[in-house]
């Protein structure tokens, strides 16, 4: 993939190791210095690439981003505690993995006046009064993990506002493609597609009514280029494509395109769990010049194809 001008720079991924921040480290290895800071919680080692510097270390750990951000020009924070479920089980680990930890990196940027593109979520917007969901509609997050994303999405932009610093926040809506691996806390699409291949029930939460609005990670890794190069800082970009997909109708793509016998059975639905989530994505296309460019059905079959080649 193209660099999308971002090329002969210092550049810091926090979760350089995971799903996105693995995409995005390969995309920049061959023009950018790349630093990896990593824990590897739910990072995996096949993710860094041979040519980046890898920091294997707590970003809770103030020491460790002082030197992860030594002289950087940009970073990417994609380090998080990304499961919603997991946030409401634990909000204290939540609020210091994605809140206090984001701080302490907005902290070190500004010393290093250093470009900040920040991982936000489209679980700030909670249950949406309408979709498709533009910025500047309400947000009352409904879970732990919501409410750290708001507060980060807050704090970059107050970043910018108050001490001038280059922050972006981008509000990822539910990002998936190859390489994101199943487990109890992992996207749905891996774990339905991990289900599909091995036969077995696919554990739909709830009547499956509920939608989102799956982003391929090719466009996520777009808009993070885009993000990384735009005049406009301070501000916070829905990363989506517009498009509903009830988890019903996800669970049903996922038998047709892997073939599987697999029933589809109903479980209850999950604590603090949105309803509907569809981006309207009108300010990234305009002011980013953002384009998704890969469907949702050509997303899953790409990465139906990955996982079955596991
Ligand atoms: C996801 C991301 C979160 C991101 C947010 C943006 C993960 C783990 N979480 O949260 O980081 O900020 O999107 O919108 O990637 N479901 C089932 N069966 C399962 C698993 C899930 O039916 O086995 C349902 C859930 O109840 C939910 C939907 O699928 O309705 C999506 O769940 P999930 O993939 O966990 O994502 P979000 O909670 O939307």
């Amino acid at each position: 993939m193209q660099t999308g001008g971002v090329t002969n720079q210092t550049v810091l991924i926090t979760g350089g190791a995971g799903f996105i921040g693995g995409h995005l480290a390969r995309t920049l290895v061959d023009d950018n210095e790349v630093r990896i800071l990593d824990n590897f919680t739910t990072g995996r080692r096949a993710n860094v690439p041979a040519e980046a510097t890898l920091i294997e270390a707590d970003c809770r750990d103030e020491d460790t981003i002082a030197r992860a951000t030594q002289n950087v020009d940009l970073i990417f924070h994609e380090a998080a505690l990304v499961s919603v479920g997991r946030s409401i089980e634990d909000p204290q680990t939540s609020h210091e993995i994605n809140t206090d930890a984001t701080l302490a990196l907005l902290e070190a940027a500004r010393a290093e006046d250093a470009r900040v593109v920040l991982a936000s979520s489209a679980a700030i917007y909670g249950h949406p009064e309408r979709v498709p969901i533009a910025e500047s509609d309400p947000k009352e997050p409904m879970s732990p993990y919501g409410l750290d994303k708001l507060t980060i999405d807050h704090y970059a932009r107050q970043y910018h506002e108050l001490y001038g610093l280059e922050t972006v926040s981008l509000r990822y809506f539910n990002a998936f493609g190859p390489g994101q691996v199943a487990g109890d806390y992992s996207g749905v699409i891996s774990i339905f597609l991990e289900q599909a291949l091995a036969g077995e029930p696919i554990t739909v939460d709830g009547d499956g009514t509920q939608t989102r609005d799956f982003v391929y990670i090719d466009d996520i890794v777009q808009a993070n280029l885009q993000a990384a190069t735009t005049d406009a800082v301070g501000e916070a970009f829905n990363v989506g494509t517009g498009e509903a997909v009830s988890i019903r109708e996800l669970a049903e793509t996922v038998q047709e395109v892997t073939d599987t016998e697999s029933e589809i059975v109903h479980t209850n639905p999950r604590p603090g769990d949105i309803d509907h989530s569809t981006a309207a994505i009108a300010k990234a296309e305009d002011r980013l010049g953002f384009e998704p460019t890969v469907s949702f059905r050509e997303g899953l079959e790409r990465t139906a194809a990955w996982a079955r080649s596991r």
